[in-house]
Order: C-alpha cells, then sequence, then structure tokens
C-alpha cells in the first residue's frame, strides 16, 4: 500500500536519502562526506513510451481499429487520448454524468449525490475548491509528463510543514506539537543514544575507529547533542522553536523548551510520521494542477474529443466476440449496443464483477479478489484563514491519531480573504465510520476532533463544507483497491481474454495514483497496437 510502505526498514542508501529529504542536499552530501561516501550520479530510467503514430498504419498497410473504452477516468481517458493519436476509432463509455472518475474537483453549485440518494449541494464561494480524490503529484509520476504535454500549468502542493502539528491523544498528549519541535527531539534522543553507543563501542563489529569519528560528527548536527564531555546530551535548542520569536535589539528570543524526557518523546509517538515524507510517492516537492486536479481529465477529454465520450452509458453486458467485443450499455433509459474489434476496461474491479460478460469464471474470480479500500475527505471553507494567521501554517499536513487522520492545509491563496482545510483525509475503518453519517453528522464529528487541535476558533467561521466517502459513490464504490497478494488473479487481468483488455491504477504498482492509471493504460495501449499492426 502507497501508505504504509514508509514503514520499512532503512537501508544505508535510504538513511541517505532521508538526510536529503530533511536537510536539502547539502546535509546529505556533508553526510555522505562524513561517512566516507561518494556522492553517486545514479538516475532513475524512465521507460521510454511511444505512443501509436497514424505513419505505423500508412506504412503498413492496416486500418486503424475500433475500441470501446469502458470509463471516462484518467485510465480511459488516457488509453482513448493515446489510441485517438494514430486515428484509432474510440468510443468511451461512462456511466457517470460527468467524466474523470475518482479525479473530481468539487466546487460550489456542484451536486455530490451518494448510493441511497443522499445529495450535497456545494456551496463553496468563488475559486474554492476541494480535490475529492487525488489531490497531489510527485515529480517522477508520468502525470507530470501528461501535464506538460496538454498544457496543465501546475503548482506547488505543500505536503509536509514544520510549522504544522502533530498530535496523539491516544498517548496522552495534552496539546498538540509543531512538526519542528517533534522532530527535534525525536533525532535529537535518537542522535544522543546512537552517539552514546557508538563512542561505548557497542558498534565495534560494525564500524571502524573512522566511521566511528565520522558518524559521530554526523550525530552532532542531525541531533543537534552535546558533545563527548556533556555525555552527547540532547538538551533541546532552537530547532525546537520559540515561545517569543527573535527580533531587534535585545529581542534575543525565548526558547521553548527543555524537551520532555527521552521516554516521554517516544512515548508520545510523535515520531511515527516523520517517515511519511520519505516516501518516493510523497516527498516533496509534490505538485498539484491550478484551480483544481480535474483540470487533468478536462484537458485529456478535450484532446480526445467530446464528441467521442458517452456520459450517462452504464454497460450492462459484455460479449467477447471471435472477431471483435459487443457492449450493451444503458442510456436514456434505452439499452443500447456497441461493437468494436477491442474493448478495454477501466472500471474499478468491484464494478466490473458485477456486469454480465462472457470472459470466463477465472477471469469473475479475478475481478472479486481485490478488495475495495474505504476513504473519504471533508473540505470545510473558513470565512478567515486563522490557520495562517495565528499559527504560521502555510500548507502542509497535520497528523493526529484522531479517527480524521489528517488536516490539509491549503497550499496556495496565501493570505487571501476565505480558505479551504481538509478536516479529514481518512481510510478504513475510520473512513467507514464517517461514511454512515450524514454530512452534517461527518462535519460535526470532524469538528470535535479539530477542535482538539486548533480550539473552539475550528468550529467557527465555516461558510460551506462537503464531505465525500468514497466507498459510497455511485459506479465506484472505493477510493481505490488492494490486492490480497498480485498472484495468478493479477496476472490473469494483466492480460486480454480475447479481445477484452483491462486497464487502471488496481493493475499497477502504483495503485491509488493517477501514474497508476496512466502506466496502465499505456501498457495496454502499446500491447493493444502492437497487435493490431501485427495482425
Ligand atoms: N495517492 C493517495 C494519497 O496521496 C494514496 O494519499
Amino acid at each position: 500500500m502507497p501508505i504504509s510502505a514508509e514503514s520499512q526498514g532503512v537501508s544505508r542508501r535510504g538513511f541517505l536519502t532521508r538526510v536529503g529529504a530533511t536537510g536539502g542536499a547539502g546535509a546529505m552530501f556533508a553526510t555522505m562526506g562524513a561517512l566516507g561516501l561518494a556522492p553517486s550520479a545514479e538516475a532513475t530510467t524512465k521507460v521510454p513510451f511511444q505512443p501509436p503514430q497514424a505513419s505505423d498504419f500508412r506504412l503498413r498497410g492496416r486500418a486503424a481499429a475500433k475500441v470501446v473504452v469502458l470509463g471516462a477516468g484518467v485510465a480511459g481517458l488516457a488509453t482513448a487520448y493515446e489510441l485517438g493519436k494514430a486515428g484509432y476509432q474510440v468510443t468511451v463509455l461512462e456511466a457517470q454524468d460527468r467524466i474523470g472518475g475518482r479525479n473530481r474537483t468539487l466546487r460550489g453549485g456542484d451536486r455530490l449525490t451518494e448510493i441511497g440518494g443522499a445529495t450535497q449541494r456545494i456551496g463553496f464561494s468563488g475559486d474554492t475548491y476541494m480535490n475529492a480524490g487525488p489531490a497531489r503529484i510527485a515529480q517522477w509520476m508520468t502525470t507530470m509528463d501528461y501535464c506538460r504535454e496538454l498544457g496543465v500549468p501546475l503548482e506547488v502542493f505543500t505536503n509536509s510543514n514544520a510549522e504544522a502539528y502533530v498530535y496523539n491523544e491516544s498517548s496522552g498528549m495534552k496539546a498538540p506539537v509543531k512538526w519542528r519541535t517533534a522532530k527535534a527531539d525525536v533525532y535529537g534522543y535518537i542522535s544522543e543514544l546512537l552517539a552514546k553507543a557508538t563512542d561505548q563501542g557497542a558498534l565495534d563489529q560494525r564500524l571502524t575507529s573512522t566511521d566511528k569519528e565520522r558518524l559521530l560528527s554526523f550525530l552532532s548536527g542531525f541531533g543537534a547533542i552535546g558533545s563527548k564531555t556533556n555525555g552527547f546530551a540532547y538538551t533541546g535548542g532552537d530547532r525546537r522553536g520559540y515561545s517569543i520569536d527573535p527580533g531587534a535589539g535585545e529581542t534575543a528570543g525565548t526558547l521553548l523548551g527543555p524537551p520532555p524526557s527521552l521516554s516521554d518523546v517516544f512515548a508520545s509517538g510523535v515520531g511515527r510520521y516523520f517517515s511519511f515524507e520519505f516516501g518516493y510517492s510523497q516527498a516533496m516537492l509534490m505538485f498539484q494542477p491550478v484551480g483544481g486536479m480535474d483540470a487533468i481529465p478536462r484537458a485529456l477529454a478535450k484532446a480526445v474529443g467530446h464528441g467521442r465520450i458517452r456520459t450517462g452509458a452504464k454497460v450492462s453486458k459484455i460479449t467477447n466476440l471471435a472477431s471483435g467485443v459487443a457492449v450493451e450499455y444503458e442510456r436514456d433509459g434505452r439499452t443500447r449496443k456497441i461493437e468494436a474489434d477491442f474493448c478495454v476496461a477501466t472500471l474499478p474491479p468491484q464494478i466490473l464483477a458485477k456486469i454480465p460478460h462472457n470472459l470466463g469464471a477465472p477471469v469473475q474470480a479475478a475481478l472479486k479478489t481485490p478488495v475495495a479500500v474505504s476513504t473519504g475527505k471533508i473540505g470545510m471553507e473558513y470565512r478567515s484563514r486563522w490557520w495562517e494567521r495565528d499559527d504560521n501554517i502555510y500548507g502542509g499536513i497535520t497528523n493526529t491519531d484522531l479517527d480524521i487522520s489528517t488536516i490539509w492545509y491549503p497550499s496556495t491563496g496565501h493570505h487571501g480573504r476565505r480558505g479551504l482545510l481538509v478536516g479529514y483525509y481518512n481510510f478504513g475503518a475510520n473512513a467507514d465510520a464517517y461514511a454512515r453519517l450524514d454530512h452534517a453528522g461527518r462535519l460535526s464529528r470532524a469538528l470535535d476532533m479539530g477542535a482538539k487541535i486548533h480550539g473552539d476558533k475550528y468550529r467557527q467561521g465555516i461558510a460551506a463544507s462537503a464531505s465525500i466517502a468514497w466507498i459510497r459513490q455511485p459506479h465506484i464504490e472505493g477510493g481505490w483497491i488492494s490486492w490480497p497478494s498480485r498472484g495468478a488473479e493479477y496476472k490473469l487481468l494483466c492480460a486480454p481474454q480475447g479481445n477484452v483488455y483491462y486497464a487502471g491504477d488496481w493493475l499497477s504498482y502504483e495503485i491509488a495514483w493517477q501514474h497508476g492509471s496512466f502506466e496502465s493504460a499505456r501498457k495496454v495501449v502499446t500491447e493493444l497496437h502492437q497487435r493490431v499492426l501485427q495482425g
């Protein structure tokens, strides 16, 4: 899972990467120098993607095939876009009355309906929006390449912020602490312990005397600890922050502190969140499209051509034929049928599994193997940006062990009049608990939780709010899916059955990221095109 992958062990290289993420390249190279390692020029190799081209057909004297794509989410639109480049006759069928799938940006005037009929009329003002689905893009992701190609303007998404908070109620914390303070204390005490152990010879089997010197030198800076003469003690310092900031003249500032005891710091569990920002997918810098994530599907749909996309078209039967495929769908109260040479099914597997087909029992069993993951978010538009004014928080995320999991502060619009906080982004049982409530209940519960961090002002000045429970979204029914293992079922669906292909983030190694959808679309488009050229 993308979220939990960060709890893995730390290799020496991983450790260095993390130092780089925390202290910048200067700190990393200094560390590498201290550890006696030379910088490496190793870089990631991008797998080149050659989109189908009209000239491929002209050269081989073949005709472009007809393809029906099921689903106008990111995978479906990307499939249609890439096939369209070569002149394939593509039709996209989308059950909803909108495109984008889980890439959904909620704005004022939108309606959000859940399974069961509960409908929110979104009352956000002006340009205020909430990215209900994907909300951040890593620089290495293929999503960035599509933004470049399609002219989708980007801006920085702030995924971590020293001024945001950590709050663990279950460990008895009485008040939130700033990320910077929590980090200073955890890094400080870990450095103290490691320095003591190193100095006392506990690591002599692993370290040469030169290694030890270099490690001690590194720890001195990494943890801001004392020297050997005072036992390498961590005693706090300005990294923790100030109660009165440094100013002019005689105002040197008043330090926060002293730090809690080592035992109390570890008991608080604040350190459990730090590895998040070291993850390959979550490390800063991250990006978002200006004005809302749905700029991506909108740009894709424009490039595909709106005439090729049928919304309100709910697929009711998929029939693999000897030389093509037939797809039936309901639209405007009538059953319609489309025939094509190929079908690319990009619906979530739990939705595909409900559609009658002749693809065989193993396919049906495979479609039912992954488990839908529940996730939800609430967006709350405030009439003032009090988190900037009172807490110096300009973007980033507060982490908690409450059922809201996190609070997100807006990455843009700083010092504007209004702003939108994401009051929860949670998963699993916590997301289910909120999904069971109506919107008013979700808001009330989220405010009770957030007030534990921000106090009573958290409940005041809310102009509008909207919440999404992905497990309750028609035609989607989940935030993403989880494979118990990528076994035979996964492999089966990574290949076509007859003339039917499957694509989506659920058939990638980056589930729950648009990157996975784009990569899966590219893979299927490449395979289908090669087959057509050879056929
Ligand atoms: N891509 C999802 C996120 O960033 C999992 O939270």
